[in-house]
């Protein structure tokens, strides 16, 4: 087998300190893969520098995905790092899905009591490039009595359909079962789109059941009933929303993975936690590498290692039964090292 080149960015925080972690346990799985690491953090804002270096760029682009720890620094203004990297990357690459498995792991604590392994395992589908965060908009009268801020929602047949396509797809691989989620009563222009995208996508798939939810509503089911969840598709700011509140009912989100795919072209994934720096526990060596090593996993399968994708997720579940997913950084990641079928 060819072995294939991954862009590793560690970025800041508990990002390098889990994101070792998950390559330890990538390169135990014996996949053909080469790391190349990246130190696109926030350093280089600190020190005046572009966070991504053009030559950077063209390294990123010919990767066959990237993963990334996590980037966000105190000490850097709000939205910089997320814009300059997270963003631009996910813009440059039209990755259209962000993908969030949502898995009560065993030895993971659910704040739910009815919670279990059955009820608690749904993946998110979210449209990853639209909605309310295209950025359109704009600011009028700004500091008059009559100041007015227009933030519009944008919702394209092509992105809806790329992320709804890829859900119905995933229901079908799964159990047969699709959730769409969206405000369709008072979001209407959008809801309608979203509504002939759904049926038009559910004729190709007559074997998926379909539902719909509202979003506000989909907060109760959550909580009450998660169990009625397998695949949820939703657009980009409920899909922030209800996901949050999937990590927290799935014990944690420090176990949570995520990956942002091109399901329509040939660019490079990305895929990371689901949890930010962290930098209240950084450099302790007690951050849970859980969601990291779970996110080298999507990325193995995404490029077509689907064994050692398997084999991880496996190991980790082995690991949470034998109660070795809580403790410092290097145990959790040597348990699912421990627990590889090799
Ligand atoms: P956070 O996810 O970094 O931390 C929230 C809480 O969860 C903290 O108490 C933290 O100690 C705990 N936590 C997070 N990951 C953990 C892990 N793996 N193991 C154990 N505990 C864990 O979110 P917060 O505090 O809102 O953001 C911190 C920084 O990270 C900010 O600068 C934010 O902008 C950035 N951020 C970056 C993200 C990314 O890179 N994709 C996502 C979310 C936040
Ligand atoms: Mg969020």
């Amino acid at each position: 087998m060819t072995s294939k080149r991954v862009a590793v960015i560690p970025g800041d925080g508990i990002g390098p300190e889990v994101t070792s972690e998950a390559i330890a346990v990538v390169e135990a799985t014996g996949a053909p893969v080469e790391f190349e690491e990246f130190g696109i953090n926030s350093g280089r804002w600190h020190r005046g520098e572009d966070l991504i270096g053009e030559e950077e760029l063209e390294r990123l682009d010919t990767s066959a995905g990237i993963l990334l720890g996590a980037v966000g620094d105190p000490a850097v203004p709000s939205g910089v790092l997320e814009r300059d990297i997270l963003l631009r990357l996910r813009f440059r690459y039209d990755l259209g899905v962000n993908l969030r498995p949502v898995r009560l792991l065993p030895g993971a604590r659910s704040p739910l009591r009815a919670a279990n392994a059955e009820s608690v395992d749904m993946v998110f589908v979210r449209e990853n490039t639209e909605g309310p965060y295209a950025g359109t908009g704009g600011s009028f009268r700004v500091d008059t009595p009559d100041e007015l801020a227009l933030q519009d929602s944008v919702n394209t047949r092509r992105a809806v359909t790329r992320a709804v396509r890829y859900a119905f797809e995933l229901a079908a691989a799964r159990r047969g079962h699709l959730t769409w989620i969206h405000k369709t009563n008072v979001l209407t222009h959008a809801g309608r789109l979203w509504a002939k995208v759904v049926e038009e996508q559910h004729q190709r798939f007559p074997q998926v059941e379909v539902a719909y939810q509202h979003a506000d509503a989909t907060c109760i089911h959550l909580v009450q009933d998660p169990g009625r969840f397998d695949v949820a598709v939703t657009d980009n700011l409920f899909g922030d929303l209800v996901t949050d509140l999937g990590g927290a009912v799935a014990g944690g989100i420090g176990f949570l993975p995520s990956a942002n795919i091109a399901p329509d072209n040939q660019h490079p994934g990305l895929f990371e936690p689901v949890h930010g720096s962290a930098p209240d526990i950084a450099g302790l060596g007690v951050a849970n590498p859980t969601g990291s090593i779970l996110s080298a996993a999507l990325l193995l399968r995404e490029i077509g290692f689907e064994e050692q994708a398997t084999a991880i997720e496996k190991a980790v579940n082995a690991a949470g039964t034998a109660g070795r997913l809580s403790g410092k950084t290097r145990e959790i990641s040597s348990a699912v090292v421990e627990h590889l079928d090799r």
